[in-house]
């Protein structure tokens, strides 16, 4: 399974700011055919929420109002479109410029973790679910909905597997052919429900999955 460390040069500047403002610009269709699956997923989120790889903040407007909501989002470039749709909705936010891969919170200690479309491009997809199962208190979830490999064997996926350099190299270390959902299933969660689903998106990162899964109460 294509889930391994990924390595790559760290991306320039003006790379970063354009992937942002793609992110914040040009991303609408896409959420608007997952709205209902994003409101049925945010659903009863409550306490301490850190949402990895936040982006421009698509997010947010999903969020109940009385969270208290950390967003660890490592491109600057991010941060002020996030503060934006943050004053949009009202929502006071704690932006971190740190990664996944080293979570600075106490062990046991939020409530809620939710990454969308962001473990098919950190570095280290083991060490980063690592890291989410130990911040979580017991019975702590983790909310996720991300795009996937296609199933072994298929067109698509030897199409992803082929395109995988060129797709990272140009979508800010994106691979398309992650099979996060093992990676999940093996991170020590007491129990996983999550379904995959074809999202409305270019053939490449349309297989994707959405679920939640929950670290055990002791
Ligand atoms: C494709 S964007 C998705 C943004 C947003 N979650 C969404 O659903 O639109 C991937 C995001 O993950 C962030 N990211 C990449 N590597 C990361 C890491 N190691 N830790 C945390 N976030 C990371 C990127 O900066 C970017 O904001």
């Amino acid at each position: 399974m294509n889930t391994a460390p990924s390595k790559s040069r760290p991306a320039p500047g003006w790379y970063k700011r354009l992937f942002a403002w793609l992110m914040a610009h040009a991303n609408a269709e896409y959420e608007a055919t997952v709205a209902d699956r994003k409101r049925d997923l945010f659903t009863d989120l409550n306490g301490t929420v850190v949402e990895i790889g936040p982006g421009s903040g698509p997010n947010l407007a999903y969020y109940p109002a009385d969270i208290r909501w950390i967003g660890i989002e490592p491109n600057p470039f991010m941060h002020v479109y996030l503060r934006q749709e943050a004053e949009r909705l009202g929502l006071t936010v704690d932006i971190q410029t740190t990664s996944a891969e080293r979570l600075e919170f106490a062990d046991r200690s939020v409530d809620a973790v939710v990454s969308t479309l962001v473990l098919c491009s950190v570095p280290d997809l083991e060490r980063t679910l690592h890291e989410i199962v130990r911040v979580l208190k017991p019975g702590g979830r983790f909310f996720f909905l991300e795009h996937v490999a296609a199933p072994a064997n298929t067109r698509l996926r030897r199409v992803q597997q082929w395109i995988r350099p060129l797709w990272r190299a140009v979508g800010d270390g994106c691979n398309p052919d992650r099979e996060t959902w093992v990676a999940i299933e093996q991170a020590g969660f007491a129990q996983i429900d999550y379904q995959h689903f074809r999202a409305d998106l270019p053939a490449i990162v349309s297989p994707q999955i959405i679920g939640v899964a929950t670290k055990a109460t002791a």
